[in-house]
């Protein structure tokens, strides 16, 4: 067999966008590969032919598999997602249709954690709408309640969605900043991870009434839809801090703007948006939100990580029949 032919019988696969050379350059080694250099945005029509022929493919969170796709593209494997978060993959249907998913969990716990602290922080030190007076040249003498905010220290600290983030970030307020950890989970930690994190188990309605700073950590499913609205806001302390590190849709962004406007609630992080990239216009002009896009595990040794656990999720699917982080692990015994 001569080396083209060689190189023909290698599985192939798509990188669905731009992604680290090095993680490419290893991806090559085993894969007949095409990646996606100028980090095009793909419709769902693009990416349903791009994947023809194809048995595996690197997501990263953005892109759709979904029953409609997964007929089109018969010869998929797996899709292997740069990603904790999975709710772009129908895993139902991904089961159905036979095609593995996996995310990329634990390598980001510790980074993400520690931006949903600063994002808390940030929020309820007032720093983002410090700044833009400060740079907008309005500060010309002090106050003594300029930018007063919140404490964080000794606060009660609220967590909803206590996987591993949420403890990761029960351990910082805990520890850190001596502050009462209250959590509320759709089933309740064992009682030495509960130890671990100095972290206690309340229903929903308590951890709103209680929490002087809201973190929401929980994964997006119809489920998890809106589980913030005007209900739950309204529940809230006025003097509450609310973050959102976990997914859009999980808040009701335009019920939150409302809130924020009328300081039925003092302040909101945000990371993650409905509909994101864009953002609900009113978020954009009230002063007491702070927003960031989407970057809470953006550090680059954490992203490479994530990058080479879906790259060796791959590599161990379909070279080696055995993935490391598999979601529907049913489809392994097919
Ligand atoms: C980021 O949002 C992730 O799910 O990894």
């Amino acid at each position: 067999m001569n080396p083209t032919e060689m190189t023909r019988m290698k599985p192939q696969i798509l990188i669905a966008r731009a992604i680290f050379p090095e993680v490419i350059a290893k991806l090559a080694q085993h894969f007949d590969v095409e990646s996606n250099p100028s980090d095009a945005l793909w419709t769902q029509a693009e990416l349903t032919h791009k994947l023809q022929g194809r048995q595996g493919v690197f997501t990263t969170g953005g892109e759709r598999i979904d029953a409609e796709l997964l007929a089109a593209c018969p010869d998929l494997k797996i899709c292997a997602n740069m990603a904790v978060g999975y709710n772009n993959f129908d895993i139902a249907a991904m089961t159905a249709a036979g095609v593995l998913g996996t995310n990329a969990p634990d390598v980001l716990t510790e980074t993400t954690a520690d931006f949903g602290f600063a994002l808390l922080m940030a929020t309820a030190r007032r720093m983002a709408e410090a700044e833009h007076f400060l740079r907008a040249g309005h500060w010309t003498r002090w106050r003594y309640d300029m930018f007063a905010g919140a404490d964080i220290h000794g606060a009660t600290l609220g967590i909803l969605g206590m996987g591993r983030i949420g403890q990761g970030i029960a351990r910082r307020g805990a520890m850190g900043f001596g502050m009462k950890v209250i959590y509320h989970n759709r089933s309740r930690l064992d009682a030495a991870t509960e130890a671990e994190c100095k972290a206690s188990f309340v229903g929903k309605e308590e951890l709103l009434r209680s929490a002087d700073h809201l973190v929401l950590v929980l994964p997006y499913s119809a489920s998890s839809h809106h589980a913030i609205g005007a209900a739950e806001l309204a529940q809230m302390k006025p003097t509450a801090t609310l973050v959102n590190i976990a997914r859009g849709g999980i808040v009701d962004d335009a019920a939150l703007a409302v809130a924020l406007r009328n300081k039925t609630i003092a302040a909101a992080g945000l990371d993650v948006f409905e509909g994101e990239p864009k953002v609900h216009p009113d978020l954009l002009t009230v002063p007491n939100v702070v927003l960031t896009p989407h970057i809470a595990s953006a550090t680059m040794p954490t992203r490479l990580a994530m990058a080479h656990l879906a790259a060796d999720n791959l590599i161990g699917y379909l070279i080696h029949n055995k993935p490391l982080t598999p979601l529907n692990p049913a489809v392994l015994a097919l």
